[in-house]
């Protein structure tokens, strides 16, 4: 199986700014071509989960129809097959975030379980109460709740960087929050419930300054930019196979070596063990440490098809076309009566996050599903940044490589038939 497509192919000339040809890339997309309520599919729920391309949902059938055993285990064909398959995997994630070694890739089931390892396995047994973990507002319940029951469990303290009217980190208040009792610094690379890109280079440095470890949530940042662990210099970076156009239940951790190698395990069972007796066990070598039983190494194996996909396209041209779709989505958005736009930093990502004056999100999005629009609308598990903003909900429009303006047209084309159906 070969997941490459031709760079080219995805090119055409006057396709707008980014040169892709997005209707060749939607005809990749199965579940694009249907038909809810009656009226044809917009589907904008892109950092809840991505659709998946062809090429992945092939890699999937292809892997549990012909090439099925399981991984690390057999010495048969199709074991041999499989784990080859599953290594193969593990070096495409390298290559993708650029990391120095394949060592360094812990496959998990999601940014969430990664998050939860680095809790358990990194920060539990070496912190005391009184060390600090800092994170921001705007981080998702997956970034605050992990640290919060790590708090519980050691008397750590958990302290909280604050963000701007823009839903900006403040640099300066971040830095300030630093201290000789920091040990880790928590931080989402680009915001699922604003949409803002955090320099994380610059955080990266100051808390390096301090002496202390960072993490960086990833999920919503390697589907649209291009990650380069090695030149961020981040000790662990965390993100999930399913928003990156790959199937549910597979994820990354990505850490450096000396860590993951000082780390006891995080979970026991088969395949994390060198020996066991009654008496002791001795462990694996990383990263298979941290990964106990049978691994998902199907899914692992279609996240690599899928990452074979988006760098086939190129993660810059994938960017210049998020971005053009955001400026002219923003601008639509905003020239609608009473819509207010929550997340408008300078430097964001694909994220359209907004709440309309008279009509409650939950509202809006059950009427914008009836016209064939997917949105997501609540919390978006980032409850403390909706609480900054003062709105218990927002509804929210993310976007991704296959969308088009078109669609945009159609979201603003169906909040405005909201505000006629509530007389506004
Ligand atoms: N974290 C995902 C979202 O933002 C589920 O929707």
């Amino acid at each position: 199986m070969n997941g490459l497509n031709d760079t080219m192919t995805y090119r055409v000339s006057g396709s707008g700014e980014s040169g892709m040809d997005v209707e060749k890339v939607r005809a990749d997309f199965p579940a694009l071509h249907q038909m809810v309520h009656g009226k044809p599919l917009v589907y904008l729920d892109n950092a809840a989960s991505a659709q998946k391309p062809r090429i992945v949902l092939d890699t999937l059938q292809h892997y549990y129809s012909k090439e099925y055993a399981n991984v690390h285990r057999g010495v048969h064909y199709l074991s041999e097959q499989a784990t080859q398959a599953y290594e193969l995997a593990r070096e495409k994630v390298r290559a993708f975030i650029n990391a120095g070694d394949t060592r360094e890739i812990v496959f998990v089931r999601g940014t969430t379980e990664a998050i939860n390892l680095v809790a358990q396995s990194y920060a539990r047994p070496g912190f005391k109460a009184g060390d600090e973990i800092l994170i921001t507002t705007m981080e998702h319940h997956s970034n605050i709740v992990p640290w919060q029951l790590l708090c519980e469990q050691t008397g750590a303290v958990l302290k909280v960087a604050p963000v701007n009217d823009a839903g900006e980190l403040l640099l300066e208040a971040f830095e300030q929050c630093l201290g000789p009792r920091t040990r880790l610094v928590a931080v989402t690379h680009l915001s699922n419930a604003l949409g803002t890109i955090n320099p994380v280079e610059q955080i990266i440095e100051m808390t390096h300054a301090h002496g202390a470890r960072v993490l960086v949530d990833g999920a919503q940042a390697v589907p649209h930019l291009g990650v380069d662990v090695q030149a961020l210099d981040c000790d662990f970076y965390a993100f999930s196979g399913h928003k990156l156009y790959g199937p549910t239940g597979i994820g990354v951790l990505f850490a450096k070596a000396e860590l993951l190698e000082a780390m006891p395990p995080y979970q026991g069972g088969g395949e994390m063990i060198s020996e066991v007796t009654f008496e002791k066990t001795t462990y694996a070598d990383i990263p298979l440490k941290f990964e106990a039983g049978t691994p998902h190494f199907v899914g692992a194996i279609g996240m690599g098809a899928a990452i074979d996909y988006v760098t086939g396209i190129g993660l810059d041209t994938i960017a210049q076309h998020e971005h053009s779709l955001t400026e002219y989505g923003t601008q639509i958005l905003g020239e609608i009566p009473g819509l207010r736009i929550i997340g408008t930093a300078h430097h964001k990502g694909s994220i359209l996050s907004f709440v309309l004056e008279g009509i409650h999100a939950h509202d809006l999005g059950t009427i914008l599903d009836q016209a064939g629009v997917a949105v997501r609308t609540g919390h978006h598990c980032a409850m403390p940044v909706m609480e900054r903003f003062g709105v218990p909900a927002t509804t929210r429009a993310s976007l991704a490589l296959y969308n088009t303006q078109q669609e945009l047209d159609q979201l603003a084309a169906a909040i405005h038939e909201a505000r006629k159906i509530f007389r506004l």
